[in-house]
Protein backbone atom coordinates (compact mmCIF):
# COMPACT_ATOMS: atom_id res chain seq x y z
CA UNK A 1 0.00 0.00 0.00
CA UNK A 2 1.90 3.75 -1.02
CA UNK A 3 0.14 6.82 -1.00
CA UNK A 4 -0.01 9.19 -3.85
CA UNK A 5 -1.54 12.77 -4.32
CA UNK A 6 -1.67 15.43 -7.16
CA UNK A 7 -2.52 18.82 -7.75
CA UNK A 8 -2.79 21.04 -10.05
CA UNK A 9 -4.21 25.03 -9.65
CA UNK A 10 -3.37 28.67 -9.14
CA UNK A 11 -1.06 27.85 -5.72
CA UNK A 12 2.16 26.40 -5.59
CA UNK A 13 2.25 22.63 -5.84
CA UNK A 14 5.36 21.90 -3.60
CA UNK A 15 4.37 22.60 -0.37
CA UNK A 16 0.85 21.37 -1.08
CA UNK A 17 2.15 18.31 -2.33
CA UNK A 18 4.82 17.73 0.43
CA UNK A 19 2.49 18.31 2.98
CA UNK A 20 -0.33 15.93 0.89
CA UNK A 21 2.34 12.97 1.36
CA UNK A 22 3.11 13.64 5.04
CA UNK A 23 -0.54 13.09 6.19
CA UNK A 24 -0.29 10.00 3.79
CA UNK A 25 2.71 8.88 5.45
CA UNK A 26 0.44 6.06 7.61
CA UNK A 27 0.28 4.65 3.97
CA UNK A 28 4.34 3.55 3.68
CA UNK A 29 6.94 5.67 4.32
CA UNK A 30 10.44 3.61 2.97
CA UNK A 31 10.75 5.96 0.33
CA UNK A 32 9.62 9.77 -0.70
CA UNK A 33 8.79 11.78 -4.52
CA UNK A 34 7.56 14.33 -6.17
CA UNK A 35 7.29 15.57 -9.60
CA UNK A 36 6.79 19.45 -10.05
CA UNK A 37 5.86 20.03 -13.26
CA UNK A 38 5.63 24.16 -14.86
CA UNK A 39 6.39 23.00 -18.47
CA UNK A 40 9.29 21.22 -18.06
CA UNK A 41 9.24 18.08 -15.11
CA UNK A 42 11.74 18.17 -12.04
CA UNK A 43 11.84 15.46 -10.12
CA UNK A 44 12.80 14.95 -6.11
CA UNK A 45 12.92 11.76 -4.88
CA UNK A 46 14.70 9.42 -2.68
CA UNK A 47 14.46 6.21 0.04
CA UNK A 48 14.06 7.20 3.90
CA UNK A 49 11.18 9.04 5.54
CA UNK A 50 9.09 12.02 3.97
CA UNK A 51 10.83 14.50 5.96
CA UNK A 52 14.30 13.63 4.46
CA UNK A 53 13.22 14.26 1.35
CA UNK A 54 15.04 17.15 -0.22
CA UNK A 55 12.96 19.64 -1.78
CA UNK A 56 13.96 22.83 -3.18
CA UNK A 57 13.05 25.32 -0.85
CA UNK A 58 10.76 27.31 -3.68
CA UNK A 59 9.31 25.80 -7.07
CA UNK A 60 7.21 28.14 -9.42
CA UNK A 61 5.46 24.79 -10.75
CA UNK A 62 1.64 25.01 -10.04
CA UNK A 63 1.44 21.04 -11.15
CA UNK A 64 3.04 18.21 -8.93
CA UNK A 65 2.10 14.62 -8.16
CA UNK A 66 3.89 12.94 -5.20
CA UNK A 67 4.54 9.47 -3.75
CA UNK A 68 5.08 7.90 -0.23
CA UNK A 69 5.99 4.09 -0.89
CA UNK A 70 5.48 0.92 0.64
CA UNK A 71 8.04 -1.51 -1.42
CA UNK A 72 6.05 -4.49 -3.21
CA UNK A 73 8.90 -4.83 -5.95
CA UNK A 74 12.54 -3.73 -5.17
CA UNK A 75 14.33 -2.88 -2.10
CA UNK A 76 13.45 0.73 -0.78
CA UNK A 77 16.73 2.58 -2.48
CA UNK A 78 16.50 5.54 -4.20
CA UNK A 79 16.15 4.64 -7.79
CA UNK A 80 13.39 2.79 -6.90
CA UNK A 81 11.46 5.26 -5.10
CA UNK A 82 8.67 7.30 -6.90
CA UNK A 83 8.03 9.20 -9.62
CA UNK A 84 9.20 6.91 -11.79
CA UNK A 85 9.91 8.61 -15.53
CA UNK A 86 10.91 7.57 -19.13
CA UNK A 87 14.59 8.12 -20.67
CA UNK A 88 13.59 11.63 -21.35
CA UNK A 89 13.01 12.58 -18.09
CA UNK A 90 9.56 14.22 -19.62
CA UNK A 91 7.11 11.46 -18.54
CA UNK A 92 6.85 11.26 -14.80
CA UNK A 93 4.41 8.45 -13.14
CA UNK A 94 3.44 7.63 -9.41
CA UNK A 95 1.61 4.54 -8.62
CA UNK A 96 0.09 2.10 -6.16
CA UNK A 97 -0.35 -1.23 -6.61
CA UNK A 98 1.14 -3.90 -8.69
CA UNK A 99 1.90 -4.20 -12.30
CA UNK A 100 1.76 -8.06 -12.71
CA UNK A 101 2.65 -8.22 -16.03
CA UNK A 102 5.61 -6.09 -15.84
CA UNK A 103 8.39 -8.75 -16.45
CA UNK A 104 6.83 -9.38 -20.02
CA UNK A 105 6.14 -5.89 -20.76
CA UNK A 106 9.48 -5.22 -20.01
CA UNK A 107 10.88 -7.33 -22.13
CA UNK A 108 8.64 -5.71 -24.71
CA UNK A 109 10.32 -2.54 -24.34
CA UNK A 110 13.75 -4.27 -24.67
CA UNK A 111 15.30 -1.00 -26.12
CA UNK A 112 14.27 1.11 -23.64
CA UNK A 113 16.75 1.59 -20.20
CA UNK A 114 15.17 0.44 -17.24
CA UNK A 115 16.94 2.25 -14.08
CA UNK A 116 14.49 0.38 -11.42
CA UNK A 117 13.68 -3.06 -9.99
CA UNK A 118 10.45 -1.55 -10.05
CA UNK A 119 7.08 -2.81 -11.45
CA UNK A 120 6.12 0.51 -12.31
CA UNK A 121 8.65 1.56 -14.05
CA UNK A 122 6.98 0.06 -17.07
CA UNK A 123 4.51 2.51 -17.11
CA UNK A 124 6.23 5.69 -17.90
CA UNK A 125 7.92 4.01 -21.13
CA UNK A 126 4.66 2.64 -22.11
CA UNK A 127 3.05 6.38 -22.09
CA UNK A 128 6.36 7.78 -24.19
CA UNK A 129 5.95 5.26 -26.56
CA UNK A 130 2.41 6.41 -27.76
CA UNK A 131 3.02 9.75 -27.34
CA UNK A 132 5.80 9.69 -29.27
CA UNK A 133 3.09 8.09 -31.86
CA UNK A 134 1.41 11.01 -31.82
CA UNK A 135 -1.36 10.43 -28.87
CA UNK A 136 -2.18 13.10 -26.55
CA UNK A 137 -1.46 12.65 -22.14
CA UNK A 138 -5.13 10.93 -22.00
CA UNK A 139 -5.01 9.28 -24.84
CA UNK A 140 -1.74 7.54 -24.41
CA UNK A 141 -2.31 6.53 -20.76
CA UNK A 142 -5.77 5.24 -21.99
CA UNK A 143 -3.56 3.10 -24.50
CA UNK A 144 -1.26 2.16 -21.77
CA UNK A 145 -3.50 0.73 -19.47
CA UNK A 146 -4.99 -1.26 -21.61
CA UNK A 147 -1.71 -2.99 -21.25
CA UNK A 148 -1.51 -3.47 -17.84
CA UNK A 149 -2.12 -6.54 -15.57
CA UNK A 150 -2.89 -6.18 -11.93
CA UNK A 151 -3.74 -3.12 -9.52
CA UNK A 152 -2.87 0.54 -10.23
CA UNK A 153 -3.82 4.15 -8.78
CA UNK A 154 -1.98 5.76 -11.26
CA UNK A 155 -1.30 9.71 -11.71
CA UNK A 156 0.89 10.70 -14.85
CA UNK A 157 1.90 14.28 -16.08
CA UNK A 158 4.04 14.90 -18.74
CA UNK A 159 6.18 18.45 -19.78
CA UNK A 160 3.67 20.83 -21.54
CA UNK A 161 0.50 19.69 -19.96
CA UNK A 162 -1.50 21.26 -18.06
CA UNK A 163 -2.42 18.56 -15.35
CA UNK A 164 -1.82 15.49 -15.31
CA UNK A 165 -4.08 12.05 -16.17
CA UNK A 166 -5.20 9.27 -13.94
CA UNK A 167 -6.67 6.41 -13.69
CA UNK A 168 -7.64 3.16 -10.87
CA UNK A 169 -8.10 -0.07 -11.18
CA UNK A 170 -8.35 -2.14 -7.69
CA UNK A 171 -6.65 0.73 -6.11
CA UNK A 172 -8.40 3.69 -4.39
CA UNK A 173 -8.32 6.99 -6.33
CA UNK A 174 -10.48 10.05 -4.88
CA UNK A 175 -10.56 13.72 -6.93
CA UNK A 176 -10.85 16.43 -4.70
CA UNK A 177 -12.32 19.65 -6.13
CA UNK A 178 -11.36 22.73 -4.26
CA UNK A 179 -11.91 26.35 -5.41
CA UNK A 180 -8.63 27.30 -6.55
CA UNK A 181 -7.20 23.64 -7.91
CA UNK A 182 -8.13 20.28 -8.36
CA UNK A 183 -6.58 16.90 -6.47
CA UNK A 184 -6.30 13.20 -6.17
CA UNK A 185 -4.95 11.23 -4.23
CA UNK A 186 -5.24 7.62 -2.26
CA UNK A 187 -7.26 9.33 0.40
CA UNK A 188 -8.86 12.31 1.22
CA UNK A 189 -6.54 12.67 3.85
CA UNK A 190 -4.25 14.15 1.85
CA UNK A 191 -6.05 17.02 0.71
CA UNK A 192 -8.46 17.37 3.59
CA UNK A 193 -7.19 20.99 4.20
CA UNK A 194 -7.83 22.62 0.93
CA UNK A 195 -10.82 20.75 0.15
CA UNK A 196 -13.75 18.83 1.33
CA UNK A 197 -15.50 18.12 -1.92
CA UNK A 198 -14.71 14.95 -3.16
CA UNK A 199 -15.77 12.37 -5.58
CA UNK A 200 -14.77 9.02 -6.31
CA UNK A 201 -13.55 7.11 -9.32
CA UNK A 202 -14.40 3.73 -10.18
CA UNK A 203 -12.23 0.64 -11.31
CA UNK A 204 -11.88 1.49 -14.82
CA UNK A 205 -12.16 4.91 -14.70
CA UNK A 206 -9.45 7.66 -16.41
CA UNK A 207 -9.52 11.20 -15.66
CA UNK A 208 -7.87 14.69 -16.86
CA UNK A 209 -7.47 16.93 -13.98
CA UNK A 210 -6.52 20.69 -14.78
CA UNK A 211 -6.68 23.36 -12.28
CA UNK A 212 -9.81 24.59 -14.10
CA UNK A 213 -11.75 21.23 -15.10
CA UNK A 214 -11.99 17.55 -13.75
CA UNK A 215 -13.66 15.51 -16.74
CA UNK A 216 -13.68 11.22 -16.29
CA UNK A 217 -13.95 9.12 -19.06
CA UNK A 218 -15.00 5.30 -18.87
CA UNK A 219 -15.06 3.19 -21.77
CA UNK A 220 -14.46 5.79 -24.48
CA UNK A 221 -17.05 8.24 -23.13
CA UNK A 222 -17.53 10.57 -20.11
CA UNK A 223 -19.00 10.09 -17.06
CA UNK A 224 -20.36 11.90 -14.00
CA UNK A 225 -19.15 10.47 -10.99
CA UNK A 226 -21.03 12.24 -7.34
CA UNK A 227 -19.03 15.01 -6.04
CA UNK A 228 -20.07 14.26 -1.97
CA UNK A 229 -18.75 16.14 0.62
CA UNK A 230 -17.03 14.59 3.65
CA UNK A 231 -17.56 15.53 6.78
CA UNK A 232 -14.75 13.83 8.89
CA UNK A 233 -11.66 15.66 10.30
CA UNK A 234 -8.58 14.75 9.60
CA UNK A 235 -7.84 11.96 11.95
CA UNK A 236 -10.87 9.78 11.33
CA UNK A 237 -10.33 10.28 7.61
CA UNK A 238 -6.96 9.28 8.03
CA UNK A 239 -8.09 6.42 9.27
CA UNK A 240 -10.87 5.70 6.74
CA UNK A 241 -13.89 7.17 8.83
CA UNK A 242 -13.16 4.10 11.34
CA UNK A 243 -12.66 4.85 15.12
CA UNK A 244 -9.18 2.88 15.14
CA UNK A 245 -6.99 1.37 13.03
CA UNK A 246 -7.31 -1.73 13.87
CA UNK A 247 -10.96 -1.83 12.50
CA UNK A 248 -9.34 -0.12 9.32
CA UNK A 249 -7.26 -2.79 9.15
CA UNK A 250 -9.76 -6.02 9.72
CA UNK A 251 -11.93 -4.27 7.02
CA UNK A 252 -9.32 -3.66 4.48
CA UNK A 253 -8.39 -7.60 4.83
CA UNK A 254 -10.03 -8.32 1.30
CA UNK A 255 -8.58 -5.77 -0.24
CA UNK A 256 -5.22 -6.35 1.26
CA UNK A 257 -5.19 -10.59 0.37
CA UNK A 258 -6.04 -9.30 -3.08
CA UNK A 259 -2.51 -7.67 -2.92
CA UNK A 260 -1.27 -10.88 -1.25
CA UNK A 261 -2.49 -13.39 -4.20
CA UNK A 262 -2.35 -10.69 -6.65
CA UNK A 263 -0.34 -12.85 -10.03
CA UNK A 264 1.06 -15.35 -7.83
CA UNK A 265 -2.33 -18.28 -8.32
CA UNK A 266 -2.72 -20.22 -12.01
CA UNK A 267 -5.78 -21.89 -10.50
CA UNK A 268 -5.58 -24.07 -13.73
CA UNK A 269 -2.76 -25.85 -13.69
CA UNK A 270 -2.31 -25.74 -9.88
CA UNK A 271 0.82 -24.22 -9.67
CA UNK A 272 1.74 -20.55 -7.88
CA UNK A 273 4.46 -18.07 -8.36
CA UNK A 274 6.38 -17.11 -5.72
CA UNK A 275 9.29 -15.55 -7.60
CA UNK A 276 11.14 -18.37 -4.86
CA UNK A 277 14.16 -20.54 -6.28
CA UNK A 278 14.54 -23.36 -4.12
CA UNK A 279 16.26 -26.39 -6.06
CA UNK A 280 13.87 -28.82 -6.48
CA UNK A 281 17.06 -31.57 -5.40
CA UNK A 282 17.14 -29.71 -2.35
CA UNK A 283 13.29 -29.71 -1.78
CA UNK A 284 13.39 -33.37 -2.22
CA UNK A 285 15.82 -33.85 0.06
CA UNK A 286 14.11 -31.93 2.89
CA UNK A 287 13.48 -33.76 6.17
CA UNK A 288 11.68 -31.49 8.02
CA UNK A 289 10.74 -27.64 7.83
CA UNK A 290 10.73 -25.66 11.14
CA UNK A 291 8.57 -22.60 11.54
CA UNK A 292 10.10 -19.57 13.86
CA UNK A 293 7.52 -17.13 14.84
CA UNK A 294 6.14 -15.36 17.74
CA UNK A 295 2.53 -13.91 18.67
CA UNK A 296 0.39 -13.52 16.08
CA UNK A 297 2.92 -14.52 13.89
CA UNK A 298 3.45 -18.20 15.40
CA UNK A 299 -0.20 -19.01 15.25
CA UNK A 300 0.04 -18.50 11.37
CA UNK A 301 3.08 -20.97 11.82
CA UNK A 302 1.05 -23.40 13.68
CA UNK A 303 -1.93 -22.96 11.14
CA UNK A 304 0.80 -23.34 7.85
CA UNK A 305 2.48 -26.16 9.59
CA UNK A 306 -0.70 -29.01 9.24
CA UNK A 307 -1.45 -27.52 6.18
CA UNK A 308 2.72 -28.32 5.04
CA UNK A 309 2.47 -31.45 6.57
CA UNK A 310 -1.25 -32.52 5.12
CA UNK A 311 -0.15 -30.89 1.48
CA UNK A 312 3.67 -31.37 0.78
CA UNK A 313 4.37 -34.17 3.09
CA UNK A 314 6.83 -32.40 5.18
CA UNK A 315 7.44 -33.34 9.20
CA UNK A 316 6.50 -29.52 10.02
CA UNK A 317 7.54 -27.71 13.79
CA UNK A 318 6.59 -24.84 14.82
CA UNK A 319 8.69 -22.92 17.65
CA UNK A 320 8.05 -19.82 19.68
CA UNK A 321 11.05 -18.18 18.21
CA UNK A 322 12.73 -17.24 22.06
CA UNK A 323 12.43 -21.06 22.74
CA UNK A 324 14.08 -22.04 19.40
CA UNK A 325 17.87 -21.92 20.94
CA UNK A 326 16.62 -24.74 23.22
CA UNK A 327 15.05 -27.34 20.93
CA UNK A 328 16.17 -26.44 17.34
CA UNK A 329 19.64 -27.05 14.58
CA UNK A 330 18.49 -30.56 14.54
CA UNK A 331 20.21 -32.00 10.79
CA UNK A 332 20.64 -28.17 9.51
CA UNK A 333 21.31 -29.97 6.09
CA UNK A 334 18.28 -31.10 5.59
CA UNK A 335 16.10 -28.33 7.39
CA UNK A 336 14.67 -25.27 6.05
CA UNK A 337 13.74 -22.57 8.80
CA UNK A 338 10.71 -20.45 7.79
CA UNK A 339 10.65 -17.42 9.98
CA UNK A 340 7.41 -15.81 9.84
CA UNK A 341 7.12 -11.86 10.97
CA UNK A 342 5.10 -9.53 9.93
CA UNK A 343 8.14 -6.59 11.01
CA UNK A 344 10.71 -8.59 10.04
CA UNK A 345 12.52 -7.24 12.90
CA UNK A 346 11.35 -8.82 16.11
CA UNK A 347 14.91 -9.77 17.58
CA UNK A 348 13.58 -13.37 19.09
CA UNK A 349 12.43 -14.34 15.76
CA UNK A 350 15.71 -12.54 13.92
CA UNK A 351 17.92 -14.69 16.67
CA UNK A 352 16.44 -17.51 15.90
CA UNK A 353 16.87 -17.51 12.41
CA UNK A 354 20.43 -16.41 13.04
CA UNK A 355 21.16 -19.78 14.88
CA UNK A 356 19.63 -21.84 12.27
CA UNK A 357 21.82 -19.99 9.55
CA UNK A 358 24.75 -20.62 11.54
CA UNK A 359 24.22 -24.04 12.38
CA UNK A 360 24.20 -24.68 8.31
CA UNK A 361 19.76 -24.41 7.64
CA UNK A 362 18.51 -22.62 4.52
CA UNK A 363 16.39 -20.12 5.63
CA UNK A 364 13.37 -18.34 4.65
CA UNK A 365 11.49 -15.11 5.23
CA UNK A 366 7.99 -14.93 5.15
CA UNK A 367 7.54 -10.49 5.97
CA UNK A 368 5.51 -7.64 5.24
CA UNK A 369 8.34 -5.30 5.09
CA UNK A 370 10.73 -5.26 2.12
CA UNK A 371 14.19 -4.75 2.90
CA UNK A 372 14.21 -5.38 6.59
CA UNK A 373 16.65 -7.40 8.54
CA UNK A 374 15.02 -10.45 8.09
CA UNK A 375 14.48 -9.83 4.27
CA UNK A 376 17.60 -9.05 3.72
CA UNK A 377 19.36 -11.50 6.23
CA UNK A 378 17.50 -14.91 5.08
CA UNK A 379 18.19 -16.84 1.99
CA UNK A 380 15.26 -15.97 0.59
CA UNK A 381 12.26 -14.08 1.03
CA UNK A 382 8.14 -14.15 0.18
CA UNK A 383 6.54 -10.63 0.82
CA UNK A 384 2.99 -11.23 1.81
CA UNK A 385 1.75 -7.64 0.93
CA UNK A 386 -0.79 -6.91 3.19
CA UNK A 387 0.16 -2.86 3.70
CA UNK A 388 1.56 -1.24 6.59
CA UNK A 389 -0.37 -2.54 10.00
CA UNK A 390 -0.47 0.42 12.04
CA UNK A 391 -2.91 -1.12 15.35
CA UNK A 392 -0.61 -2.82 17.16
CA UNK A 393 -3.28 -5.77 16.94
CA UNK A 394 -2.16 -7.55 13.63
CA UNK A 395 -5.19 -8.69 11.55
CA UNK A 396 -4.83 -8.24 7.79
CA UNK A 397 -1.28 -9.25 8.29
CA UNK A 398 -2.59 -12.77 9.66
CA UNK A 399 -4.27 -13.31 6.70
CA UNK A 400 -2.10 -12.55 4.68
CA UNK A 401 0.65 -14.67 6.65
CA UNK A 402 -1.78 -17.55 6.09
CA UNK A 403 -2.68 -16.97 2.56
CA UNK A 404 1.18 -16.49 1.45
CA UNK A 405 2.09 -19.32 3.11
CA UNK A 406 -1.10 -21.80 1.43
CA UNK A 407 0.57 -20.78 -1.70
CA UNK A 408 4.00 -21.54 0.18
CA UNK A 409 2.81 -24.83 0.96
CA UNK A 410 1.62 -25.09 -2.59
CA UNK A 411 4.92 -24.69 -4.12
CA UNK A 412 6.91 -26.80 -1.65
CA UNK A 413 4.06 -29.82 -2.42
CA UNK A 414 3.92 -29.41 -6.28
CA UNK A 415 7.80 -29.60 -6.39
CA UNK A 416 8.47 -32.14 -3.99
CA UNK A 417 5.40 -34.21 -6.02
CA UNK A 418 3.41 -34.56 -2.95
CA UNK A 419 0.48 -32.30 -4.06
CA UNK A 420 -1.42 -33.42 -7.81
CA UNK A 421 -2.70 -30.45 -9.41
CA UNK A 422 -5.93 -31.61 -9.04
CA UNK A 423 -5.73 -30.64 -5.00
CA UNK A 424 -2.96 -27.40 -5.81
CA UNK A 425 -6.24 -26.53 -7.73
CA UNK A 426 -8.58 -26.40 -4.97
CA UNK A 427 -6.74 -25.27 -2.96
CA UNK A 428 -5.88 -22.12 -5.07
CA UNK A 429 -9.61 -21.65 -5.87
CA UNK A 430 -10.16 -21.49 -2.40
CA UNK A 431 -7.42 -18.62 -2.12
CA UNK A 432 -9.39 -16.56 -4.71
CA UNK A 433 -12.37 -16.81 -2.94
CA UNK A 434 -11.11 -16.17 0.07
CA UNK A 435 -11.41 -11.77 -0.31
CA UNK A 436 -14.90 -12.23 -1.04
CA UNK A 437 -15.68 -14.92 2.24
CA UNK A 438 -13.99 -12.74 4.00
CA UNK A 439 -16.50 -9.51 2.95
CA UNK A 440 -19.58 -11.60 3.99
CA UNK A 441 -18.30 -11.86 7.26
CA UNK A 442 -17.70 -8.20 7.45
CA UNK A 443 -21.18 -7.61 5.84
CA UNK A 444 -22.29 -9.26 9.17
CA UNK A 445 -20.56 -6.86 12.02
CA UNK A 446 -23.80 -5.44 13.63
CA UNK A 447 -24.49 -8.71 14.68
CA UNK A 448 -20.90 -9.60 16.22
CA UNK A 449 -21.31 -6.34 18.12
CA UNK A 450 -24.49 -6.87 19.47
CA UNK A 451 -22.94 -9.97 21.23
CA UNK A 452 -19.89 -8.46 22.28
CA UNK A 453 -21.35 -5.76 23.89
CA UNK A 454 -23.75 -8.52 25.60
CA UNK A 455 -20.79 -10.29 27.28
CA UNK A 456 -18.17 -7.40 28.14
CA UNK A 457 -19.34 -8.47 32.28
CA UNK A 458 -17.89 -11.99 31.92
CA UNK A 459 -15.25 -13.28 33.58
CA UNK A 460 -12.91 -14.49 31.16
CA UNK A 461 -13.23 -16.12 28.26
CA UNK A 462 -11.65 -19.66 26.08
CA UNK A 463 -11.40 -20.17 22.40
CA UNK A 464 -11.93 -23.86 21.37
CA UNK A 465 -11.29 -25.46 18.17
CA UNK A 466 -9.58 -28.12 16.43
CA UNK A 467 -6.98 -29.01 13.85
CA UNK A 468 -6.80 -25.63 11.53
CA UNK A 469 -9.30 -23.96 14.12
CA UNK A 470 -7.15 -24.56 16.86
CA UNK A 471 -4.15 -22.09 15.81
CA UNK A 472 -7.45 -19.98 15.17
CA UNK A 473 -8.74 -20.68 18.60
CA UNK A 474 -5.22 -19.60 20.31
CA UNK A 475 -5.65 -16.17 17.98
CA UNK A 476 -8.92 -15.31 18.96
CA UNK A 477 -7.44 -15.31 22.73
CA UNK A 478 -4.71 -13.75 21.75
CA UNK A 479 -6.61 -10.63 20.08
CA UNK A 480 -8.85 -10.07 22.74
CA UNK A 481 -6.44 -10.19 25.36
CA UNK A 482 -4.40 -7.68 23.95
CA UNK A 483 -6.87 -5.38 23.33
CA UNK A 484 -9.67 -5.81 25.92
CA UNK A 485 -7.17 -6.72 28.95
CA UNK A 486 -9.53 -9.60 29.51
CA UNK A 487 -8.35 -12.85 30.15
CA UNK A 488 -8.60 -15.51 27.46
CA UNK A 489 -7.11 -18.61 26.59
CA UNK A 490 -7.49 -20.78 23.28
CA UNK A 491 -7.22 -24.50 23.64
CA UNK A 492 -7.37 -27.50 21.25
CA UNK A 493 -11.20 -28.18 21.31
CA UNK A 494 -10.45 -31.71 22.90
CA UNK A 495 -8.31 -30.41 25.43
CA UNK A 496 -10.29 -28.27 27.90
CA UNK A 497 -11.47 -31.63 29.02
CA UNK A 498 -8.63 -32.80 30.48
CA UNK A 499 -8.29 -29.90 33.04
CA UNK A 500 -9.71 -26.89 32.18
CA UNK A 501 -13.12 -27.57 32.27
CA UNK A 502 -12.92 -26.95 35.64
CA UNK A 503 -13.17 -23.32 35.27
CA UNK A 504 -15.81 -23.20 32.92
CA UNK A 505 -19.32 -21.70 34.70
CA UNK A 506 -22.18 -19.66 33.24
CA UNK A 507 -19.53 -16.36 33.64
CA UNK A 508 -17.13 -17.94 31.36
CA UNK A 509 -18.04 -17.52 27.86
CA UNK A 510 -16.82 -20.09 25.11
CA UNK A 511 -16.03 -19.25 21.49
CA UNK A 512 -15.92 -22.63 19.16
CA UNK A 513 -14.17 -22.49 15.73
CA UNK A 514 -16.12 -25.53 13.71
CA UNK A 515 -15.10 -25.34 10.84
CA UNK A 516 -13.32 -27.68 7.95
CA UNK A 517 -14.44 -30.71 8.63
CA UNK A 518 -12.32 -32.16 11.13
CA UNK A 519 -13.91 -34.85 13.31
CA UNK A 520 -16.90 -32.57 14.04
CA UNK A 521 -18.88 -35.30 15.82
CA UNK A 522 -16.18 -35.00 19.00
CA UNK A 523 -15.69 -30.95 18.16
CA UNK A 524 -19.33 -30.71 18.83
CA UNK A 525 -19.37 -32.84 21.85
CA UNK A 526 -16.47 -30.45 23.32
CA UNK A 527 -19.02 -27.90 22.98
CA UNK A 528 -21.52 -29.84 24.56
CA UNK A 529 -19.28 -30.62 27.76
CA UNK A 530 -18.77 -26.53 28.08
CA UNK A 531 -22.68 -26.01 27.41
CA UNK A 532 -23.99 -28.32 30.35
CA UNK A 533 -21.33 -26.46 32.81
CA UNK A 534 -23.62 -23.06 31.94
CA UNK A 535 -21.24 -21.30 29.90
CA UNK A 536 -22.66 -19.36 26.86
CA UNK A 537 -21.60 -20.77 23.77
CA UNK A 538 -20.61 -18.81 20.23
CA UNK A 539 -20.35 -20.74 17.35
CA UNK A 540 -18.07 -19.78 14.00
CA UNK A 541 -19.06 -22.48 12.08
CA UNK A 542 -19.74 -23.68 8.41
CA UNK A 543 -20.69 -27.24 10.09
CA UNK A 544 -24.54 -27.85 9.47
CA UNK A 545 -27.07 -27.95 11.77
CA UNK A 546 -24.75 -26.70 14.94
CA UNK A 547 -27.56 -24.14 15.91
CA UNK A 548 -29.25 -26.92 18.77
CA UNK A 549 -25.95 -27.04 20.58
CA UNK A 550 -25.14 -23.38 20.35
CA UNK A 551 -26.34 -19.81 22.08
CA UNK A 552 -25.21 -17.69 19.37
CA UNK A 553 -24.21 -19.23 15.77
CA UNK A 554 -22.13 -17.31 13.13
CA UNK A 555 -22.24 -18.41 9.91
CA UNK A 556 -18.72 -19.11 7.72
CA UNK A 557 -18.54 -19.82 4.26
CA UNK A 558 -17.48 -23.49 2.73
CA UNK A 559 -14.21 -22.60 1.62
CA UNK A 560 -12.10 -25.87 2.59
CA UNK A 561 -8.95 -25.67 4.64
CA UNK A 562 -9.08 -21.53 5.06
CA UNK A 563 -12.75 -21.70 7.34
CA UNK A 564 -11.07 -21.16 10.00
CA UNK A 565 -9.18 -18.09 8.62
CA UNK A 566 -12.56 -17.04 7.89
CA UNK A 567 -13.75 -17.60 10.98
CA UNK A 568 -11.20 -15.56 12.73
CA UNK A 569 -12.30 -12.29 11.05
CA UNK A 570 -15.58 -12.87 13.31
CA UNK A 571 -13.23 -13.68 16.19
CA UNK A 572 -11.11 -10.23 15.31
CA UNK A 573 -14.04 -8.40 15.18
CA UNK A 574 -15.86 -9.70 18.60
CA UNK A 575 -12.34 -8.99 20.60
CA UNK A 576 -12.16 -5.54 18.61
CA UNK A 577 -16.18 -4.49 20.12
CA UNK A 578 -15.36 -6.09 23.64
CA UNK A 579 -12.48 -3.44 23.86
CA UNK A 580 -14.35 -0.77 22.33
CA UNK A 581 -16.97 -1.26 24.76
CA UNK A 582 -14.82 -1.25 27.64
CA UNK A 583 -13.48 2.02 26.21
CA UNK A 584 -9.83 0.60 25.83
CA UNK A 585 -6.56 2.15 24.05
CA UNK A 586 -7.35 -0.35 21.18
CA UNK A 587 -4.21 1.01 18.69
CA UNK A 588 -1.79 1.43 21.21
CA UNK A 589 -2.64 -1.10 24.30
CA UNK A 590 -1.11 -0.68 27.63
CA UNK A 591 2.82 -2.54 27.74
CA UNK A 592 2.67 -3.71 24.05
CA UNK A 593 4.66 -2.15 21.17
CA UNK A 594 3.98 -3.35 17.34
CA UNK A 595 7.77 -4.11 17.03
CA UNK A 596 9.84 -6.36 19.33
CA UNK A 597 13.09 -5.49 18.79
CA UNK A 598 14.50 -7.02 22.32
CA UNK A 599 14.85 -10.82 23.04
O1 LIG B 1 6.49 -8.49 13.58
P1 LIG B 1 6.26 -9.88 14.04
O2 LIG B 1 5.25 -10.62 13.26
O3 LIG B 1 7.52 -10.67 14.17
O4 LIG B 1 5.68 -9.72 15.52
C1 LIG B 1 5.50 -10.83 16.34
C2 LIG B 1 4.56 -10.51 17.48
O5 LIG B 1 5.11 -9.54 18.31
C3 LIG B 1 3.20 -10.01 16.97
O6 LIG B 1 2.64 -10.94 16.08
C4 LIG B 1 2.21 -9.79 18.12
O7 LIG B 1 1.90 -10.99 18.73
C5 LIG B 1 0.96 -9.13 17.56
N1 LIG B 1 1.14 -7.71 17.49
C6 LIG B 1 -0.25 -9.44 18.35
O8 LIG B 1 -1.40 -8.89 17.76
Amino acid sequence: MCGIIGYVGADGALPIVATGLKNLEYRGYDSAGIALNNGTVDVFKQSGEIDDLTLPAEHSATCGIGHTRWSTHGQPTDANAHPHTDESGDVAVVHNGIIDNYESLKSELSSHTFTSETDTEVIPHLVEEHLSDGDDLLSAVEATIERLEGSFAIAVTTSGQDGFVVARQDSPLVLGHGEDGNFVASDVTAFLEHTREVSYLEDGDVALVTGADVTVYHDGGTVDRPVQTVDWEADAAEKGGYDHYMLKEIHEQPQALRQTLSGRLDTVTGDVDLELDLPEQYLNSLEEIQVVACGTSNHAGQYAARLLEQFADVRTTVEVASEYEFRGGRDPWRTLVVAVTQSGETADTLSAMRRAASAGARTLAVTNVVGSTAAREADDVVYIRAGPEIGVAATKTFAAQVATLTMLTVYVGRQRGALSGDRASTLLENLRRLPGAIQQVLDEEDATREVAYDLIDSDGFFFVGRHLGWPVAMEGALKLKEISYINAEGFAAGELKHGTLALVTEDTPVLAVLTDGAKPDQTLNNVKEVESRGAPVIGVSSLDDTTKYLDVEFAVPDLGTLEPLVANVFLQLFAYHVADALGRSIDKPRNLAKSVTVE
